[in-house]
Order: C-alpha cells, then structure tokens, then sequence
C-alpha cells in the first residue's frame, strides 16, 4: 500500500475513496498534493476491482485552491519550462468516473479539480469561486474554461473577475452541481452515487462517461455520431447481452466487464 502525505485512501468495496488532507491549509494544492491525488487515482483507473472512485475534502473546505505560499515566488519560466499543474490533465483524463462530494470551500483550483470530476455532488455548506483575480492572477486549471461551460459567460465572467463566491444554490441553479445534499449526509450519498455506478457494467459505463465527455469537446454532429458508434459497439458485449436478458426475465443483471 502506497504512503501519502496530502491525502487519505480507502476502497469501500468497489468504490475509491480519495479524502483530500492537509487541514492546516484548507487542503491547498501543493505539488506532493497534485501528485498523490493524480497517482491514487490513475491506480484505482487501473484496478478492475474498482467502479467508480470519489473524491473529497473536509467539512471546511473541499479545497482552497493552489497554495499560493508555494507558488508566491515563481517565475515565468519555471511555470512555463515546468508546465506549472499540466499533470492535472492526467486527472481529467481519467477513464472510471469520478464524483466529487464537494463542502466548504472549493476555490480556485480547489473549484478547477472539483469540475474536472465527472459528477459534483456539493453540500449545503459548499462554496465555490475562481478567486485569482485578487491575487493578481487568472484560473490556470481550466478554471476559465470548465466553469464557462457549466455555467455559461455572464456568471462565470462574474466569478473570474470580481472573485466573487457563489454558495451551493446559485451553483445548482447555475448546473455546476448535480444536487445539494446536507453537510452531514454528504460522503455517504456520494459512496452511494459511486457504488450504483459500480454496479453497472463496467464497459457501459466507460463508454457513458466518454460520450458525455465528448459532448464539451466536439460540434453536436460529430458528438451525435461518436454516441451511435459506442452505443452500437455495446451490442458487442456480454453485459448487453446480459443486461437486456436479465430485464427480460425479470431478474437483477450480473454484469462482468466483458
Ligand atoms: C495556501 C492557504 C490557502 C491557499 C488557505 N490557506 N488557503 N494556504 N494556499 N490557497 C491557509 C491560510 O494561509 C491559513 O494558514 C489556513 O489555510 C487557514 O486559512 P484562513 O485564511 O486563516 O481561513 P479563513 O479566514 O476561514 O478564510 C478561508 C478562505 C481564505 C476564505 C478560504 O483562506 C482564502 O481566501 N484562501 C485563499 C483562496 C484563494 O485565493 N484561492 C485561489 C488560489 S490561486 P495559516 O498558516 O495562516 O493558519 C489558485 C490558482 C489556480 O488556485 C490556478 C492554477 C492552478
């Protein structure tokens, strides 16, 4: 078993279990942070007994963005010679999907890591701004880019140029977050989101989460064309087999990954 310094990690049967953990930063991303997250999670990618994996933070703060005390004396070319944070498209790249349960802070790149996550599941507590305005800089996580996506120009201009927060009710009402679940229900609804993903056929759910990825990546028609494609290959499968077979006889479907 791997040791990690920033973070925590559990299996819960066939759900990954990332806990962001370094309480005396609000769980600021420091380079050995974006390593262990993006290492922990490329092994449960890689681990058939894993379905779907979530990731999380603290009651006070999912995350409160880079840490900027690392980050105060860099220049241009270190960030630029480094490819300052590149190895978080790793993450975003990831195949399993992953659902962030969001509480308290999530701010700047804490914000950027939570919307690389395929499902953003946010507290009543959660908070979520791009505030590097403040600091003299911009979003450089995706912040500019994800968050325009999600909720389009006018607020996420708002938010990336006055810093503003926006609590978890704008964010649902603005479809940043799937839902708002109380502070105290938070880890468990998100373990219970993952592990009815992992329930299902694996294959599928591969494939679900690549057309949908696909849909903030290509024009609608090649988007369209690309979903036929997957969904035609399924009938390639046991689990569709399987799937439709067990709905057919009225009884639960066990799915192998094949
Ligand atoms: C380093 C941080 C930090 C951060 C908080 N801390 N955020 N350290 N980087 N991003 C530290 C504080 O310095 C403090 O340490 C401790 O965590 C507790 O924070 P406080 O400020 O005392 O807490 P509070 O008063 O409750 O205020 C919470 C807060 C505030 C509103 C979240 O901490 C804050 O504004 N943080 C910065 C948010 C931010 O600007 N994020 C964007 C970062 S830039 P000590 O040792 O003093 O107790 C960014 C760039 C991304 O993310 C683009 C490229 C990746």
């Amino acid at each position: 078993m791997t040791e990690y310094d920033t973070i925590k990690v559990e299996r819960r049967d066939r759900v990954g279990l990332i806990t962001l953990h370094r309480p005396e930063a609000l769980n600021a991303l420091n380079l050995r942070l974006m390593h262990e997250v993006v290492g922990a999670a490329e092994e449960f990618d890689r681990d058939d007994a894993v379905g779907a994996v979530v990731l999380t933070g603290s009651e006070r703060a999912f995350a409160a963005g880079a840490d900027i005390k690392e980050m105060q004396d860099l220049e241009f070319v270190d960030a630029y010679r480094a490819d300052l944070f590149a190895e978080w498209d790793r993450f975003a790249r990831l195949r399993k999907p992953v659902v962030a349960a969001v509480s308290g802070y999530a701010l700047g790149g804490g914000c950027e890591l939570a919307m690389m996550c395929d499902i953003l599941l946010a507290a009543d507590t959660a908070k979520f701004g791009q505030p590097e305005i403040k600091l003299g800089v911009i979003p450089g996580m995706g912040g500019s880019q994800r968050l325009t996506r999600a909720v389009g120009k006018a607020k996420a201009m708002e938010l990336c140029l006055t810093g503003r927060m926006m609590d978890a009710e704008e964010a649902e009402r603005a479809g940043l977050v799937s839902r708002i679940v109380p502070a105290a229900d938070l880890l468990e609804e998100a373990l219970k989101v993952a592990a009815t993903i992992a329930a299902m056929s694996p294959i599928a759910v591969l494939a679900a989460k690549e057309a949908v990825g696909r849909a903030f990546e290509s024009p609608l028609a090649e988007g369209l064309r690309y979903e036929r494609r997957l969904f035609h290959a399924a009938f390639a499968t046991a689990d569709q087999k399987e799937g439709m077979a067990a709905f057919a006889e009225k009884r639960p479907p066990h799915f192998q990954g094949r």
